[in-house]
């Protein structure tokens, strides 16, 4: 991070009024080429999943799985920022560093209003952070049944300094492989906590008056649903379904292979939840996905979170090739916040998510009307930039084209396509020629969303940010993120349309900050 760009206060750095690197013309090609301009990444070094997003007095809290040391993973860290409004994060030092017990994992964290924990010395409510020790030295001696506990640690200055509980782990390990990423909640019909557990190829649920100790009191994934692969990061939460009194339970949970576009991914359960146990509403072979990109894994929600909102944050990468992607300083950025709601569907109750209202704030210069119009090649978007928001609807009835979208390209001939195919009735996202991908095979291809909507008007957000793209289709019902690497930054943009008609009805673009 230069000078030059941001305000430096102490060790902490303002990204406020920060000019972006990407507008910056001192900025380095080589180090930043990739960097968003407004998708949260770390200064330097690497980042993975986002953990312990809390809500407290104002400020919301990220923390991420860090090693500022080496763009490629390592002895993990957290990491730490806040944000007021979700848009603009201030960075600030390292909560948690790796200790004896071991590296500190994914996890979450929660305020404990009523100091139940016994943490609180003054007036700020102890935070408290709940997370798993992965102890490397065990895993080198081959010792993987011994290897994960769970440990929490505490800060009475609103997050500003952390603490370990000096009798870590408050659950040790019952001789499983891969027991890691607790997800605490306030559970409020019974006055306690309520953890949920990535364990192997199922979740177990955990309760707790003091979130010191902790009792099992259930289990779900292993006959109940659920695909294989290494289970990782839950999270287990109620939310309305929209227009209805019904309130359900939806479980996350992230599958570190074999996801639907390949690689990690997100499922998701709608359900039930009584304290102990939750409970799959669907059959165990429905199986449903947050995002069918390739790259949102890992995302959670914030705890108490004002309004009732429930906000959702993903690591924008695969574990297929994370470690690989060409960036220079800095590996690997998160996903816009988004806001989760639920809503009845000809298929059930299904998740919808869209970006949080606040990132309207980004929006810069006037609102661009595209006219409505039948596209029967191509539409050039003007002026173009590479930090756009752009939110297209299509009459279907009156659409010929087999396919149709939004094409990024740039002088090098290089392409990003996303687009809605008429006959497969799918949505996709392609980076076959997309610019650099030969850091990992699987870095290429088409990934498809199926439309599940039957709406004739078809509408799609989307959200380009220098190396990535997020779709939310039909209103949030369906949503792809993908990122890319082109060898000069995309600066066109295109509406397309293939043998035949798109209809264009309503077109509107902003450029973003
Ligand atoms: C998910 C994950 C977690 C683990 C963390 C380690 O991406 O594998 O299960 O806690 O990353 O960095």
């Amino acid at each position: 991070m230069k000078k030059i760009n941001c305000l430096l206060l102490g060790t902490v750095t303002l990204f406020f009024a920060c000019v972006s690197p990407q507008n910056d013309p001192k900025k380095d090609t080589k180090t930043e080429q990739h960097r968003p301009n407004y998708h949260f990444t770390p200064q330097k070094g690497w980042m993975n999943d986002p953990n312990g997003m809390v809500f407290y007095k104002g400020e919301y809290h990220l923390f991420y799985q860090y090693y500022p040391d080496s763009t490629v993973w390592g002895p993990m860290h957290w990491g730490h920022a806040v944000s007021k409004d979700l848009v603009h994060w201030e960075h600030l030092p390292i909560a948690l560093a790796p200790d004896e017990k071991g590296y500190i994992f994914s996890g979450s964290a929660v305020v404990d209003e009523n100091n139940t924990s016994g943490f609180q010395k003054g007036d700020e409510k102890p935070l408290v952070a709940i997370f798993t020790y992965h102890d490397m030295a065990a895993e080198k001696a081959g010792k993987l049944l011994e290897m994960e506990s769970q440990g929490i640690a505490y800060s009475i200055d609103k997050g500003r300094t952390w603490t370990k509980y000096a009798q870590n782990p408050v659950i040790k390990n019952p001789k499983t492989q891969d027991f890691r990423d607790p997800n605490v909640k306030w559970y409020a019909p019974s006055k306690q906590w309520r953890m949920t557990l990535a364990v192997g190829d199922h979740v177990e649920f955990y309760a707790s008056k003091n979130l010191k100790d902790w009792e099992k009191t259930g289990e779900f994934g292993k006959k109940e649903g659920g695909h294989g692969g290494v289970w990782e990061c839950p999270d287990l939460f109620p939310l309305q379904v929209e227009g209805t009194n019904t309130e359900k339970w939806v479980l996350l949970q992230n599958i570190g292979r074999g996801a639907v576009a390949g690689g990690s991914g997100t499922q998701y359960f709608v359900g039930t939840y009584d304290g102990k146990v939750f409970k799959n509403d669907n059959k165990p072979t429905d199986i449903l996905w947050l995002d069918y990109g390739m790259d949102n894994y890992a995302g959670v929600t914030w705890n108490n979170a004002p309004d009732n909102r429930r906000l959702f944050l993903g690591w924008m990468s695969d574990w297929l090739y994370a470690t690989k992607v060409p960036t220079g300083s800095w590996r690997s950025a998160m996903t816009l916040p988004r806001e989760l709601s639920l809503k009845n569907t000809a298929q059930g109750i299904r998740l919808f998510q869209k970006p949080v209202k606040e990132q309207t704030l980004l929006r810069t210069g006037a609102q661009q009307n595209i006219a409505t119009q039948s596209i029967s090649t191509t539409y050039d978007l003007k002026p173009i930039a590479i930090t756009n928001e752009l939110s297209l609807s299509f009459d279907l009835a009156k659409t010929t084209a087999s396919d149709f979208g939004v094409v990024l390209s740039n002088s090098k001939g290089e392409k990003l396509w996303v687009g809605y195919e008429k006959s497969s009735n799918r949505f996709y996202i392609d980076r076959t020629e997309s610019g650099k991908k030969d850091f990992e095979k699987s870095f290429t291809g088409r990934h498809y969303a199926p439309r599940t909507a039957s709406n004739p008007l078809l509408t799609l957000n989307l959200y380009i940010d220098v190396a990535s793209i997020e779709l939310f289709a039909d209103g949030g019902e369906t949503a792809m993120t993908d990122i890319f690497f082109p060898n000069e930054d995309f600066n066109k943009m295109a509406i397309f349309s293939k043998n035949g008609v798109a209809a264009l009805t309503k077109g509107e673009m902003w450029q973003l900050k």
